[in-house]
């Protein structure tokens, strides 16, 4: 990794909350300045740019003509019809497109970019779309969650760069490294689970000694993701841990498949 080149990113933000942003800069293994200064170059982020307007539009642009078929473009948030977002006079789609043309790969960070999110949540009135419905012949890694825990989001990063590859991804495009087990498969309340001992209200004395959290709507039996092992702020904690159920984020739908506390 250390004597890798850095490698070119474009990130663009289409419908998003800047949620998945926020959560990458908070990486801690890799540390986020070890990424951004060492690993990769980011020439184009709303977010992280220094540039802006016409300056940060070029560097996107100086990307595409230097560095065609070598540089990895991040997408984050969903694709909506063209008069809900523009971006430098043009739709965010258009934006999409163009980029992704000559872009080694995607990587759809987030439940927006991977799925389609909240913003698709019925009856989806801005026709929000996964970034796999239109972009078509680019290889797209998904890396679902709402938002996905920032070291699944770097470690991906670093897969390429030791490897120079993508990943190998599950039948849903997503990294298997990753996504392979559900939260259920490594939750530190398991062991209540298996000894039908959950909590029946949040207030509850269960609910102080830590049962499991099934019965108040948790959704890890039914998803995929990496909370339970890699945890969130560094390895601190991660939802079900700090006492809420998971309501399955990085789920494909999970959005209209609530209500999340009351299954
Ligand atoms: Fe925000 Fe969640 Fe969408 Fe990321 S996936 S942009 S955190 S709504
Ligand atoms: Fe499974 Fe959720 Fe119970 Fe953990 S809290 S054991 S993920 S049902
Ligand atoms: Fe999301 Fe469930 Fe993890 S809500 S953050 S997938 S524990």
């Amino acid at each position: 990794l250390e004597t890798h080149e850095r490698i070119p990113v474009i990130w663009l933000q289409l419908m998003d909350c800047t949620g998945c942003s926020e959560s990458f800069i908070r990486t801690a293994h890799p540390a986020a300045d070890h990424v951004l200064l060492d690993l990769i170059s980011l020439e184009y982020s709303e977010l992280l740019s220094a540039a802006s307007g016409e300056r940060v539009e070029d560097a996107r642009k100086a990307v595409m003509e230097n560095y065609p078929g070598e540089y990895i473009l991040v997408v984050e948030g969903n694709v909506t019809e063209d008069e809900f977002l523009t971006v430098a006079g043009h739709s965010a789609r258009e934006t999409l497109l163009e980029t992704a043309e000559g872009a080694m790969a995607i990587i759809a960070y987030g439940s927006c970019a991977s799925w389609g999110g909240i913003a698709k949540a019925s009856p989806n009135p801005t026709n929000a779309k996964a970034v796999h419905e239109v972009v078509e012949n680019t290889p797209i890694i998904k890396v679902p969650g709402c938002p996905p825990i920032a070291e699944v989001m770097t470690g991906v990063i670093a897969h390429f760069l030791t490897f120079d590859e993508l990943p190998e991804l599950d039948n849903q495009g997503r990294p298997k490294a990753f996504y392979n087990l559900r939260v259920h498969d490594k939750c530190n309340r398991r062991a209540y689970f298996d000894s039908g001992l959950f909590v029946e209200s949040f207030d509850d004395e269960g609910a102080k000694i830590g049962y499991c959290l099934y019965k108040v709507g948790c959704a890890g039996p039914t998803t995929y993701n990496s909370c339970a092992e890699m945890r969130w702020n560094g390895g601190v904690s991660y939802p079900i841990q700090s006492g809420n159920p998971c309501i399955g984020c990085s789920e494909n739908h999970f959005w209209d498949n609530g209500p999340f506390f009351t299954r």
